[in-house]
């Protein structure tokens, strides 16, 4: 504890020197302005308060690139994504439909077997987190990660599920890029300590496939994003020859902590706004319960049809974009935007989770609306509308969107559809906590706990 309170006294007498120095520096600067400077503005804070995700690099690179700073992963990044783009076309994504149907049915299940008492709250979130995990283990490795038979996987899971921990947590380093080396709270040091075993696993799976599509590639329509990574062949130019065995357990990492806590906090915000506000749970389930018939489960075909379920989606994504400053991104060169002068190297932070609520664009930005989403000429997520970019915008874009966007619907439409959900202690909706916990992804800070009622039963 001590330790803590002096980590912290250090931190504050480092950051005072900085500042002094960086306003000195910018005072100069002003001085010195050159053509496009704004000479009567000072440059918008960069890598200061709005430095909190940067925590995620030190997991999504992995540990070995930890002191380097952004550049050499973001290349293995892009890579493995461009390979993630390559596996994961529009086309290819129907082949995987029967994965998703499977993994969001026993994610139903498991919900069923869990409220069998008929009175007991469940972590809602729980169960999101097992379906998105699963599903990317199928993706990635055509695993049941979560098989009860699978001992490899349950120590995989334990393993990630604390990495992506990890990530979520603050790190006192990012805004102080001095105090890295230090780790003071001894994030690296763990997230280094739950990593080995993660890669020892895939290690294992990857010589597995190698031994087993050795002497040839994998059939096309077993083909799954690890044959993919071990497949690929670059130019050795911009690109490497082939991915090392480094490079994709990294790769393969970054798939899970991108993929799992993004989709599980958006399932799980969009249960709380639902349960926030009754009424449009009641119209969501009216208008699920018509378009789907009785006794029968939601299938792609339907979303098409279910407008309203869409819509709350966006909503929730527009006031709880799970990574609310994307992921950070870095300025190649020097530039001047809107009358500021950005410096090469600056790390930069968008802010969708203020763009989504600017009232300037958004009427009652903070009122949880869907009807907005169902209006002519509506914006859409995919990167050309910049009041709603969720998934970013441009190159360094979600590559998961087409993925994201059928699978979001589908579990949250599947679990509405299946049961009613009520309050164990008839709680009043409007009491509810809704704030959030700050980290890489936006949770709810208090876990969302509801009954689940078999419809129909
Ligand atoms: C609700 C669902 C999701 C949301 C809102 C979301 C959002 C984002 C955002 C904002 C970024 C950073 C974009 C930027 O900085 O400009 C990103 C990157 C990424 N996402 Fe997603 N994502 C979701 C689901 C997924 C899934 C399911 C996967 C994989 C299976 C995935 C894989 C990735 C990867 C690999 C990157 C890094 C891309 C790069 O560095 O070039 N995401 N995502």
């Amino acid at each position: 504890m001590d330790y803590q309170l002096l980590g912290l006294v250090i931190c504050l007498l480092v950051w005072a020197v900085l500042v002094i120095r960086k306003e000195r520096c910018h005072e100069s600067a002003r001085r010195h302005a050159s053509v496009g400077h704004k000479k009567t503005a000072s440059p918008p804070p960069c890598g200061g308060a709005t430095s909190v995700t940067a925590g995620a690099k030190a997991v999504a690179v992995g540990g070995q690139h930890l002191p380097t700073g952004l550049a050499p992963p973001r290349v293995i990044c892009e890579a493995g994504s461009r390979a993630w783009t390559h596996h994961d076309p529009v086309a290819r994504l129907d082949a995987y439909r029967g994965v998703r149907s499977r993994c969001i049915d026993r994610m139903v299940q498991f919900i069923k077997d869990a409220s069998a008492s008929g009175t007991v709250a469940i972590d809602v979130r729980r169960f999101f987190f097992l379906m998105s995990f699963n599903l990317i283990g199928n993706l990635v490795f055509s695993k049941d990660l979560l098989d009860p038979n699978s001992e490899k996987g349950g120590e995989f899971f334990c393993h990630t599920e604390k990495i992506m921990e990890l990530v979520a947590k603050p790190n006192v380093a990012d805004f102080l890029p001095i105090l890295r080396r230090f780790d003071l709270q001894g994030i690296k040091r763990e997230t280094h300590f739950h990593m080995k075993p993660v890669f020892e696993i895939t290690g294992g799976f990857i010589r597995e496939r190698m031994e087993t599509t050795a002497g040839g590639c994998a059939e096309e329509k077993s083909r799954d994003y690890m044959d993919v990574l071990l497949e690929f062949r670059g130019d050795g130019a911009e690109q490497p020859l082939s991915f090392s065995s480094t490079s994709i357990n990294t790769t393969i990492l970054e798939m899970f902590i991108a993929g799992t806590d993004t989709t599980t906090t958006t399932l799980e915000w969009a249960m709380a706004e639902l349960l926030h506000n009754p009424r449009t749970l009641q119209k969501l389930q009216a208008e699920l319960r018509i378009v789907v018939k009785l006794n029968q489960k939601l299938e792609e075909k339907h979303v098409e049809n279910l407008p309203y379920l869409k819509a709350v989606i966006k909503e929730t994504l527009r006031l709880h974009p799970p990574l609310p400053f994307l992921v950070p991104h870095r300025a190649m060169d020097s530039c001047d935007m809107l009358g500021y002068h950005i410096p090469k190297e600056t790390q930069i932070l968008v802010n969708v989770r203020a763009i989504g609520r600017d009232p300037q664009i958004w009427e009652t930005p903070l009122e949880f609306k869907p009807e907005r989403f169902l209006k002519p000429n509506i914006v859409d997520y995919k990167g050309h509308h910049f009041e709603f970019i969720p998934f970013g915008s441009g190159r360094r874009m979600c590559p998961a969107v087409p993925l994201a966007s059928r699978v979001l619907p589908m579990a949250l439409g599947s679990i509405l559809l299946a049961f009613d959900w009520i309050f164990a202690d008839k709680m009043d909706p409007l009491e509810m906590d809704m704030s959030e916990q700050m980290g890489i992804t936006l949770r709810k800070a208090i876990l969302l706990k509801a009954v689940a009622i078999p419809h129909n039963e």
